[in-house]
Formats: structure tokens, sequence, C-alpha cells
């Protein structure tokens, strides 16, 4: 089984150019949407998250590599996925690799995406989710065609928890102290490569597959 990560911080715009990978028979797969999902479903993962995800703070990393291991199990070898937002710390990496040491799965490659704070501020305070199929809006640069409506669903349009400006400021510290060391540890393997994403979603996600194309 081989996978890219997705590395980049909160706003860059994971979610949105993973889809453009997904027509491409990649499966996305965001550590996020799994968290958000443990705890729509109140299990005990879920439950302890809960609280430090709407704090901006990380999930445990024994929970999510509980979460990632059963989840990577459970896949044919034969199949391409796309981790957006795992690994998020050295400790995860780590237990990545040892993975991929015991088993057939293969880290492909990593793609980083690159883009300002204040660029990914203005990007989260504006993003509005579907409450029921979870597509991404933002009130500026995607906005849905009805005003709080989803145009796929017609579900309404709600604001993420961790998207409070306050949360917004921590996520990307955390983000800076705890995730972003993860490119040198890449970068060392010569495994990094870096796209900017501090332009519009057309253009990131044109930079992303022709990452992929190369790399493949
Ligand atoms: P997660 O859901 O992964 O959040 P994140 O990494 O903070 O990233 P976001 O989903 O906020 O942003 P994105 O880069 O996907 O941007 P998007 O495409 O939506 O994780 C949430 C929380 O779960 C974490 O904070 C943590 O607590 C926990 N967690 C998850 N994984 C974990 C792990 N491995 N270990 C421990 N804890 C973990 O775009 C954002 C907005 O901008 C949208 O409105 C979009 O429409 C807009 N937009 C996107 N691209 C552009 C563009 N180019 N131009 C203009 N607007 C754009």
């Amino acid at each position: 089984m081989n996978i890219i990560i997705l590395l980049g911080p909160p706003g860059a715009g994971k979610g949105t150019v993973s889809e453009v990978l997904t027509k491409h028979g990649i499966k996305h797969v965001s550590t996020g949407d799994m968290l958000r999902k443990e705890i729509k479903n109140n299990t005990e993962l879920g439950l302890r998250s809960h609280k430090k995800i709407s704090q901006g703070l990380f999930a445990n990393d024994d929970d999510v590599m509980t979460m990632v291991t059963e989840f990577l199990l459970n896949q044919k070898k034969e199949n391409f996925i796309i981790f957006d937002g795992f690994p998020r710390t050295l400790i995860q990496a780590e237990k990545l690799d040892l993975l991929t040491k015991k088993s057939q799965i293969k880290i492909f490659n990593v793609l980083r995406l690159k883009c300002p704070e204040d660029v990914l501020i203005s990007r989260l305070s504006g993003r509005r989710t579907c409450v029921v199929c979870g597509a991404v809006y933002h009130d500026i640069f995607s906005p849905p065609k009805i005003f709080g409506r989803c145009d796929i669903e017609g579900g309404s349009l709600a604001k993420r928890l961790d998207d409070e400006p306050v949360v917004i400021k921590r996520r990307l510290k955390i983000y800076n102290k705890l995730t972003k060391p993860l490119a040198d540890y890449y970068k060392n393997k010569s495994m990094l490569v870096e796209l900017d994403a501090n332009c519009s979603p057309q253009e990131v996600r044109e930079h992303t597959l022709k990452a992929y194309k190369d790399i493949i």
C-alpha cells in the first residue's frame, strides 16, 4: 500500500486539494475527519478528544495511532492513500515509520502546502461546513449558491468549533511547534516536495496534481 502525506498548517487547503487526487483513484484520509466521527459517535476516544480539539490542542498520539493502525490494517494492499493531517507530531511520524518496516505500507512522498499566516487566518475565519455531507465552503472565496445552504445536500452550513479566532491562533501556534519540524524530518529522508498554497484553490489543485504526476 502506498501513502502520500499531505503536510500543511490549518487552513492551507489540505482538504480542498485532496479532492483533486481522489479523482485519480487515491483515497483521502483525514485524521481530523476520523476524530470528528469518533466525537459524533460518542466513543471513548471521541469523548477524550473532544475537549482538546475544541480548544485547538492535538488529540493523544496513542489515540491517533490506534485509529490509523486499525484503518490501515483494513485496507487492501493495492490501495493508494493520501493522509491529510497525519502524522502531526514527531512521535506519530516515527510510529508510522515503524509500521512501514513491519508491513507492506510504503510512504511514497510528502507534499507540504506553504501559506502565510494572515491568509490562513482569513481562510479559517470564513470557513463553513455542511452539517449533512461535510462539503467545505468559504464566505468569500467559495460561497454556496444559496447563503447558508450546501449546494450538494441543501444541508445547513456551520462554523467548526475550532474555527473561533482564539482557537485558530492556538492551532497555528501548536502547528509551528509540533508539526512544522516534520518538514525537516522528511526533507532529511529526501521525501519532501513543497508547494505554494498562497493562490486560488484551482491553482493549488493544479500544483498538487502536477506534483503527484511528477512523483508517480
Ligand atoms: P483537521 O480537520 O485536520 O484540521 P487542520 O489540520 O487544522 O486543517 P483544516 O481542516 O482546518 O484546514 P485545511 O488545510 O484542510 O483547509 P481546508 O481545505 O478546509 O484537524 C482538526 C483537529 O483534529 C486538529 O486541530 C487536532 O486537534 C485534531 N487532529 C487531527 N489530526 C490529528 C493528529 N494526527 N494528531 C493529533 N490531533 C489531530 O480550507 C480551509 C478554508 O479555506 C475553506 O473554507 C476553503 O474553502 C478555503 N480555501 C482552501 N483553499 C483555498 C485557496 N487556495 N484560496 C482561498 N480559499 C481557500
